[in-house]
């Protein structure tokens, strides 16, 4: 009975096999200039148009916004890459609070960075990591389309976020900083990889939220004709290549009903009570911040059928939010036949006494639910990997769910195999360094471009 309740979480080759035609769909909607403006997955093109060769030199500060930790910071390229980071909270009433404050919030932490390094006389360029769907409108200027992963600061949505910082910098007038690059994670986290890796060409992120970036070729990018008539801004890196990264803003897929198909009770409880019901409900079935929830509820629901725990729910598992996604990590990561983690992550939700059974059908809610995540996330890596069409493309990748939980990598392999097309090799390559390292390389082949020209 559990596993008959569970099934709808299992997508079939086929559902996994129409999902990716939809998403196919999707980004061609989302790139072409006629359809894009209704488009759900947007595709906004990035402006960085070269990947790192290696070789580039310096040190720049990075801000990393929008995972789980906001950090500021410090890189220097020579042969190697050194980094010295620091990590900065970003208070709850900050994130949904007015605009200013996170802008104030963040120059204060970037303030408090320097003085502590003695990095005041330094005129050091800056990459912004800022992890939410923006309009690019330059290498220095991207207009916040809409907040997403928990963050909801009025006055935000709309505006350049660049220029917000730097007002921010300026209102303080203590900090001297020259901002060269304005980036998503996913980006970030591609030129990290891409720095050292030739092959590699998508960026992907499943951590608290989830979105993908890949090299798309410019004939195919129509709305490129818009960014190559816009005035060139200050940094812009005009030269001719003949790609550009897309950030795909995948999230949002689904968010116009297509995805319907294989969304269940489950999902739609957790979007309806969401910050931002209707958007991301690819990412509500994929990413960290939801994927406990999504547990939670699976596990409700097989109490309330008597099917669990003698049906008894402990208050505990009665609220919102009690089941932590790093749970599904733990309690995939004990060896079979043995339910160590399972049974102190029960106690810790006040069942002290769960049998065997108990411990056998939690795990396979788990099991069901990461499986499903990582099943999704591969369709979408497939959609990508065979627009690319390349031979041999390395996927670099980084958040906490792929990072944390024990099968998501092998997961990912496994279906991504199945669904890309005969002769395409790939490999998923944890990121190490974040995509501070990344954004110190936008701004780093920003200068070179620039030099070039
Ligand atoms: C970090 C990157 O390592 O991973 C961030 O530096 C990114 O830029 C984050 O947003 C994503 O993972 P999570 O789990 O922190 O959301
Ligand atoms: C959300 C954001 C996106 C980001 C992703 C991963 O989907 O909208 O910009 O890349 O989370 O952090």
């Amino acid at each position: 009975k559990v596993r008959e309740i569970c099934q709808e979480l299992v997508l079939s080759p086929e559902v996994l096999k129409e999902v990716c035609d939809c998403l196919q769909e999707e980004i061609n909607k989302g790139l072409a200039k006629d359809s894009h403006p209704e488009a759900t997955v947007k595709c906004f093109p990035t402006y960085v148009r070269e990947l790192p060769n290696g070789k580039e030199e310096g040190r720049f500060l990075a801000l990393d916004l929008g995972g789980t930790n906001f950090r500021v910071l410090l890189i220097e390229f020579s042969s190697k890459c050194r980094m010295d980071s620091k990590i900065y909270a970003v208070p709850q009433p900050i994130m949904v609070g007015p605009g200013d404050g996170l802008f104030d919030h963040i120059a204060e932490c970037l303030a408090s960075f320097i003085k502590e390094r003695n990095l005041g006389n330094e005129l050091l360029p800056l990459g912004f990591t800022f992890s939410f769907p923006c309009k690019q409108e330059g290498l220095t200027k991207a207009r916040l389309a809409q907040w997403t992963k928990g963050f909801k600061c009025e006055g935000v949505e709309g505006r350049d976020v660049v220029e917000l910082l730097k007002q921010a910098i300026a209102r303080r007038g203590d900090v001297q900083i020259k901002i060269c690059a304005v980036l998503n994670d996913t980006t970030g986290t591609l030129m990290s990889c891409a720095w050292k890796n030739r092959n590699c060409r998508i960026g992907l992120i499943v951590g608290t939220g989830t979105n993908a970036c890949y090299m798309e070729k410019l004939e195919k990018v129509e709305l490129w004709d818009e960014v190559i008539d816009d005035p060139p801004q200050d940094g812009d890196t005009h030269i001719e290549v003949s790609g550009v990264v897309i950030n795909t803003e995948w999230g949002a897929f689904g968010d116009n009903g297509c995805l319907d198909f294989v969304r269940t009770e489950y999902d739609n409880n957790i979007d309806s009570e969401s910050v931002n019901p209707g958007k991301q409900l690819y990412e509500k079935m994929i990413s960290g911040m939801y994927m406990g929830e999504i547990a939670r509820q699976v596990l409700v629901r097989l109490v309330s059928e008597g099917l669990l725990f003698g049906g008894f729910a402990s208050d505990i598992l009665l609220e919102k939010g009690s089941f932590f996604t790093k749970y599904i990590s733990e309690i995939e990561s004990d060896k079979s036949g043995d339910f160590n983690n399972c049974r102190a992550i029960l106690e810790e939700l006040g069942f002290n006494d769960a049998t065997d059974a108990d411990c056998a059908n939690v795990r396979h809610v788990c099991e069901c639910v990461s499986r499903r995540a990582a099943n999704l996330t591969a369709a979408g890596v497939s959609v990508l990997l065979n627009r690319i069409g390349e031979e041999s493309v390395t996927v670099a990748v980084d958040g906490s769910v792929y990072r944390f939980h024990p099968h998501f990598h092998n997961l990912m392999v496994e279906q991504i195999s199945q669904l890309v097309k005969p002769g395409i090799k790939f490999d998923l390559m944890l990121s190490e360094d974040g995509s501070g390292r990344g954004a110190a390389l936008v701004a780093a082949v920003a200068s070179r471009c620039a030099a070039m020209r």
